[in-house]
């Protein structure tokens, strides 16, 4: 079955609303288990689907599983007997790159399938293999997975310079660095939050990690690791999500359980468009009046505008007044959503990194399909800032990435209803990580 989120739009958003754990921590987190000599206890785990493939994996490679609460789970890898992880879902969660880091501390021989995701561009991984590389490992592509030898049967510490700046070569080779023989040193590092939550995480089992949150990294590879508990930090893209939603529906909501300053980028660009930001310790509280400033955006790795936002503020962008300008220089295809919210009634004109967005004064409903992960959340606002109702396609895309995005909508006073239709031959057919 296919499930779609049918919205009547045009309710502004109101109340207070809490934010989950983080998508983008929670699946480096997890493979991280695999390095500890002990139990791992993660708490404030957002319950989506890539967090349940992960744990799945994790089951499938023979670690212990328990689930105390739907957040919560007692990760036991001391039990893990196979490094080879070759099973079709594996394919469906692009973080499953992580494996082969924390796998390669434990194993000579490492095969983890290719990674899937979202489709929002080519998404290369040569920077993570050429860390891989630099530390002792020789990575190949065979029938379809990659395979990661370690010759002498540990990694050793390497100095690594970064091409460009990713988080999941960041994190990855931290992952594999952290029981490596000597002194890892990691420049051109990225800086998000949940590089510095993971590197948080690792340092609490022992690990000599420093410099994290910075551009260099240097990591002094250690024996053993202890299990710990850990509770991992709000999600930044949901709470911006949330923001963008609430101004867009001319609401006023309160945002609780949230770190202001990882928001500092998005802050800044919705005070620019003249919406109302009043950021508490922990909270953040959103309210606009429906009259928004046209603003020029360029996506940037942290503390410069997130990628995962771009989508969800090109809606609002939409039905601001005046000419916006959307510099996308981090991945090439994500302006998937465009065609989509054109058919809302958006005048946006495609060049190249470049989208030229001219104001309208309101979207209207219209039948969609969500085309990765923050494609879909764009839609979900546009659907409750439309006139009339928006039906999304392909949610499974959203729930990916959002802990049952609609109930927390619904919760501020939006109208949504989730649905299963068959399936359509065409959409069975459709390739989900193309
Ligand atoms: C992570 C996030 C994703 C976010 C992205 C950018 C996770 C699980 N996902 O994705 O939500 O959109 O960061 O903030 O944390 N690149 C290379 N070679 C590499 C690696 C990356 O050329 O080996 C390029 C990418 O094509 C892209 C840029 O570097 O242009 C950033 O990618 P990266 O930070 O690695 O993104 P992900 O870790 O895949």
């Amino acid at each position: 079955m296919n499930e779609k989120l049918i919205i009547r739009g045009g309710k502004p958003l109101h109340g207070e609303v809490k934010v989950g754990g983080a998508k983008n921590a929670a699946v480096a987190v997890l493979p991280a288990c695999i390095l500890s000599d002990g139990v791992c206890v993660i708490d404030n785990l957002p319950d989506i689907n890539d967090v349940s493939v992960l744990k799945r994996t994790l089951e499938n490679l023979g670690a212990k599983i328990e689930q105390p609460n739907k957040h919560s789970l007692k990760i036991d890898c001391t039990t893990i007997d196979t490094a080879t992880a070759d099973f079709d879902i594996v394919r469906h969660v692009r973080a499953s790159y992580y494996l082969l880091g924390a796998l390669m501390s434990r194993f000579d021989v490492v095969k983890v399938m290719l990674p899937g995701g979202c489709a929002i561009g080519e998404r290369p991984i040569d920077q993570h293999i050429k860390g891989f590389t630099a530390m002792g490992a020789t990575v190949i592509t065979e029938y379809g997975m990659l395979k990661a030898t370690v010759p002498e049967g540990c990694l050793h510490g390497a100095d690594i310079y970064l091409d460009c700046v990713s988080v999941g070569a960041t994190i990855n080779i931290m992952l594999a660095a952290v029981k490596a023989n000597g002194v890892t040193t990691l420049v051109n590092a990225a800086k998000e939050p949940h590089v510095v939550d993971v590197a948080n995480m690792l340092r609490m089992m022992g690990a000599k990690i420093s410099g994290a949150g910075t551009d260099i990294i240097r990591i002094r590879g250690v024996e053993k690791l202890s299990g710990i508990n850990y509770s991992i930090i709000p999600d930044q893209i949901e709470t911006g999500t949330l923001m963008v939603a609430a101004a867009g529906t001319k609401g006023d909501v309160t945002i609780t359980n949230v770190i202001p300053t990882h928001m500092e980028a998005l802050s800044a660009k919705l005070m620019e468009m003249g919406i109302h930001i009043e950021e508490g310790e922990s909270t953040i509280r959103v309210w606009a009046d429906g009259h928004y400033k046209a603003a020029h955006i360029k996506t940037m790795p942290y503390p410069g505008f997130p990628t995962d936002l771009q989508q969800p503020v090109t809606v609002l962008l939409s039905v601001a007044d005046g000419t916006s300008l959307i510099e996308e220089n981090m991945f090439e295809s994500r302006f998937k959503h465009i065609n989509e919210i054109r058919r809302m009634g958006a005048n946006v004109t495609i060049n190249g990194r470049v989208a030229v967005v001219e104001g309208v004064e309101k979207l209207t409903g219209a039948p969609v399909r969500a085309t990765d992960l923050r494609a879909g959340a764009a839609l979900v606002i546009a659907g409750l800032m439309a006139d009339g109702i928006t039906e999304i396609d392909n949610v499974k895309y959203i729930d990916r990435g959002y802990d049952h995005i609609e109930e927390k909508f619904i919760s501020l006073g939006a109208d949504i209803t989730r649905k299963e239709f068959p399936m359509t031959d065409d959409e069975n057919d459709f390739d989900t990580f193309a």
